[in-house]
């Protein structure tokens, strides 16, 4: 088996921490026995934007759209571009161009890892947040009338599609199968939102009966909020539309510790295009070049990949080895209170591989 992939360090800590990446994926190929072959590109950077005007180059789909996934770090540096551009200009085109139309981020607490939630221990908490990403409240339907006057009238529509909907539910479904507990939760609001939000409720009754094996429940944005907070045990599996599900996959993770280890994946299930593996992290101005962020994030996000291409027991071994390292005070970095730099982690979590 051999996998292509489109490495994509970015920005700041992005070009710190892919090479952690990196170095785990390489264990990790070697002890499977998989082969993965890697193209490195210097744009979606503002590196790149400074020298030639534009976050990609006019062919960026010829050059990384038939590569089997793409390896990002983070993009952005606000000092000399602003983040609208440098977002809009690369990884939002990636998720729309490549119709990335799931985004599946894990929540699970990790050793080493201080859960503001009091009480809660590694093995307590472990789920997914599926969220649609590409319609939904998130449409660009909508305009602003007089403005400026008392009469100002401003309005934007939410759009959903039997397919949009179908397809997002089809992949949590289906992730809730593989899992041990086989629990679906879907987020709603159809008490107070009175036409797409009974729509979606009603697709996922409509589904259910093709996983019969799955159980699932559904609640309102509101109360779930909570839940995430007070019940987190509750759930395996969490879909969501674009906006709630924008919320609960930055909750989640919020909720099992630093943003240095949370990871994600845009996904294209049906791999017409390549999938974008990432961590939740920017690239954090304050600390690039000291060599100190925290690694675990974009490793984190190896293992997603290679759940993707299909290496799941390599996946697994990524995941138990980063849980083996952060039970170690040593190997932890700044951010988790350990003396560790960025190497060092990363390094740990290779040899922890093999
Ligand atoms: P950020 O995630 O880069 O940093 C927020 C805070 O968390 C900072 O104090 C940073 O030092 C810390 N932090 C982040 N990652 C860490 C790690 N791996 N280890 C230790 N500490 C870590 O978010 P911020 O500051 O809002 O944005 C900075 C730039 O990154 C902006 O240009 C923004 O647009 C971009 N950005 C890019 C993202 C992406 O590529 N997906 C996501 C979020 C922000
Ligand atoms: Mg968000």
């Amino acid at each position: 088996r051999r996998h292509r992939i489109a490495v994509i360090a970015g920005d700041g800590i992005g070009k710190e921490v892919v090479p952690e990446g990196l170095r785990v994926l390489e264990a990790v190929s070697r002890r499977y026995g998989f082969g993965l072959e890697y193209d490195h590109f210097d744009f979606a950077s503002c590196e790149y934007y400074l020298r030639h005007g534009a976050m990609m180059p006019a062919d960026w789909k010829q050059q990384i759209g038939s590569h089997d996934a793409i390896f990002f770090g983070a993009v952005g540096w606000p000092e000399t571009v602003p983040d609208h551009i440098s977002l809009w200009g690369s990884l939002i085109q990636f998720r729309r161009e490549f119709d990335q139309y799931v985004n599946l981020r894990p929540v699970k607490l990790m050793p080493g890892v201080p859960s503001p939630l009091a009480g809660r221990k590694p093995g307590d908490i472990d789920f997914y947040v599926v969220r649609e990403n590409t319609e939904g409240e998130y449409s660009s339907i909508g305009g602003r009338m007089f403005p400026g006057t008392d009469r100002e009238i401003v309005m934007q529509e939410t759009v959903m599609t039997r397919v949009g909907i179908d397809r997002v539910l089809k992949y949590a479904f289906e992730l809730a199968q593989r899992r041990e507990k086989k629990h679906l939760t879907s987020a709603t609001k159809s008490n107070g939102i009175s036409i797409t939000m009974p729509y979606w409720d009603e697709r996922v009754e409509a589904m259910a009966p093709q996983y019969a094996d799955v159980r699932w429940d559904k609640y309102h944005i509101d109360i779930l909020t909570a839940h995430f907070v007070q019940h987190p045990d509750w759930f395996d599996v969490v879909v969501a539309s674009n906006l709630f599900g924008d919320i609960l996959s930055d909750l989640g993770p919020a909720c099992t510790g630093t943003i240095g280890i949370a990871p994600a994946a845009n996904i294209n299930p049906e791999r017409v295009f390549p999938s974008l593996f990432e961590p939740v992290h920017g690239s954090a101005p304050d600390i690039a070049g000291k060599w100190i962020a925290n690694p675990v994030g974009q490793i984190w996000s190896a293992a997603l990949m290679l759940d993707h291409l299909g290496e799941r027991e390599a996946a697994a071994a990524i995941v138990s080895a980063i849980e083996r390292v952060l039970a170690e005070p040593a190997l932890r970095t700044r951010d988790l209170g350990g003396p560790a730099g960025t190497i060092a982690c990363g390094q740990a979590i290779a040899d922890a591989v093999e």
